[in-house]
């Protein structure tokens, strides 16, 4: 049974735009079978990082340090997950502070990935990632006034850990056309049936 982790990153948690597209469909594929693990950024607020947590990341034993419980949760997520759906607003032109933090929590030395002298490299399995970027202007194309850190910075930090397979899909606008909505709807189905087709294991 494949297994997808959903990460929603808006302030407004369900009653965004995206969650209103994306909660049913995913609804619907859990009672088809898919299982989803939800994580709501703004229902459940990851704590600010800590000095405690600071000063373990850097330790050489890491392993019983209750300051790491958070992270390693996070990490589990993402591991025991064949997909990840990650459904984001753009805040000043980059992922909004919740995404940051849980990504904070995520990157970690010695855990999912190592560093070498020749940079870093990634311990995860690679893993179909599809990130849904909501925005209240144009961010990507000819018509985009402003710049899009958001795209480059989120590839970067997933294949740091080793995640390379990562599709983006964009909502821009204060309301995006219909068009839209159906690629956003496309890409969040063919994500699904990626997973069902590669048969992913319990
Ligand atoms: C703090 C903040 C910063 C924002 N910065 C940007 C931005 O840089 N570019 C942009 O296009 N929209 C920006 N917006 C608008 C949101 O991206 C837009 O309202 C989006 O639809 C929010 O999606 P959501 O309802 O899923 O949270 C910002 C909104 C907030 C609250």
């Amino acid at each position: 049974m494949a297994r997808l982790l959903y990460l929603e990153c808006s302030p407004h948690a369900g009653r965004s735009g995206s969650a209103r597209l994306l909660r049913p469909i995913l609804d619907e594929a859990g009672a088809s079978g898919l299982r989803v693990t939800t994580r709501s950024l703004a229902e459940t607020a990851l704590e600010p990082i800590s000095t405690g947590y600071a000063q373990a990341i850097t330790a050489s034993d890491q392993r019983h340090d209750d300051v790491l419980a958070c992270s390693g949760q996070l990490i589990d997520e993402l591991e025991h997950s064949d997909g990840v759906l990650i459904s984001t607003p753009m805040h000043n032109f980059t992922v909004p502070a919740a995404l940051k933090l849980w990504i904070d929590y995520v990157l970690r030395v010695g855990r999912t990935f190592v560093a070498t002298p020749a940079g870093k490299i990634g311990l995860l399995q690679d893993k179909p990632v599809l990130v849904l970027v909501r925005s209240g202007g144009v961010c990507t194309g000819d018509d985009a006034r402003q710049p899009d850190f958001l795209t480059p910075y989120l590839r970067h930090v997933l294949h740091t850990i080793g995640i390379r397979n990562v599709q983006f899909s964009y909502l821009a606008g204060r309301q995006p056309p219909e068009h839209a909505w159906a690629d956003a709807r496309r890409s969040v189905l063919s994500l699904l049936d990626t997973l069902s087709s590669t048969g992913a294991s319990a």
